[in-house]
């Protein structure tokens, strides 16, 4: 299946960065937001990172924004990264299902969310996909591949031919909430933020014994605030709700500092400060 001109939808933190990915992988590129603003940034900003990457003028002349969702018309694919919300994914499917060719695969980045219910939002449950990448797109190897129920192996292999020609490396995990990586991740930040609130130690030591004794990168309260403190309230909750458990059960220290805006590194403060 020749995936040659690609539709993005929502041009936040992850669309710009699967956009670059997918420009510098020589493909055509169309990008949408609903927000003009948001649209003309990413568009600025990801032809500044081409550039900063050395990436040929024809990469980025091969990145175009797109006005209407009904411009996704030619797309032999399209991948949507809007915000996590169920509702608004499920709006968007239904019209990317009406306005995109009927090959045309459609993927979602959602970090979690059924991708069964996006399928039959757009009608064709056979293209639909979860294509799952991770921040920064353009650094990050992993691509989590979630088939829906009735995902064909056509499409299957075209998502698992693309990520590898993207330079990723896919891996096939099943529709359950939070995928793989999300599922083991968002319960160990919450494990620290209670080892925080019950004093077991300083939230410089916390992440430093995670950084010192577990080789991790970063340690999990600075990865918190740099996911955000609300957006990893949500993803708890949406476990504890759909995994039926009380294993993921939010700390209270963290519900009290969204509940007075500490929402991390996009606000300045969370568990660490940011000048
Ligand atoms: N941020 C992360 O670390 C991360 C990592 C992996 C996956 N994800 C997933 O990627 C998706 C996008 O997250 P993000 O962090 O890029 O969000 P974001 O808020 O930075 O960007 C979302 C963009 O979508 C636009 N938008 C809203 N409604 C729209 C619509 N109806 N049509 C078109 N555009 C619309 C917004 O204007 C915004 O520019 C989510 O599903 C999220 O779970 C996020």
């Amino acid at each position: 299946m020749n995936l040659k001109r690609i539709a993005v939808i929502g041009a936040g933190t992850m669309g710009r960065g699967i956009a670059q990915v997918l420009a510098q992988a020589n493909r055509e590129v169309l990008l949408y937001d609903a927000d003009p603003c948001a649209r003309k940034q990413g568009l600025a900003s990801i032809a500044v990172r081409l550039r900063q990457q050395a990436a040929s003028e024809a990469a980025v002349a091969a990145l175009r924004g797109i006005d209407q969702l009904a411009d996704i018309g030619t797309a032999d694919m399209v991948i949507e990264a809007v915000p996590e919300r169920l509702d608004l994914k499920l709006a968007v499917f239904a019209q990317l299902g009406r306005g995109s060719k009927p090959e045309a695969i459609l993927a979602s980045n959602t970090s979690g969310l059924d991708i069964n219910a996006l399928a039959a939002a757009a009608g064709r449950p056979d293209k639909a996909i979860g294509m799952h990448f991770f921040n920064p797109p353009p650094i990050m190897p992993l691509i989590e591949v979630v088939r829906a129920t009735e995902t064909s192996d056509g499409t299957f292999a075209a998502i698992m031919a693309l990520a590898q020609d993207l330079g990723k490396t896919p891996l096939a995990v099943a529709n359950s909430p939070g995928f793989a990586v999300n599922r083991i991740l968002f319960p160990m930040i919450n494990e620290a933020i209670y080892a925080l609130a019950e004093g077991v130690a300083s939230a410089e030591d916390i992440d430093r014994a995670m950084v010192l004794g577990a080789s991790h990168p970063l340690g999990p309260l600075a990865l918190a605030d740099y996911v955000g403190l609300d957006v990893t309230l949500d993803i708890l909750e949406s476990f504890a709700q759909r995994l039926g458990t009380s294993k993921y059960r939010p700390c209270p220290l963290l519900r009290e500092m969204v509940a007075q805006g500490a929402l991390g590194r996009k606000t300045g403060r969370g568990f660490f400060s940011y000048p």
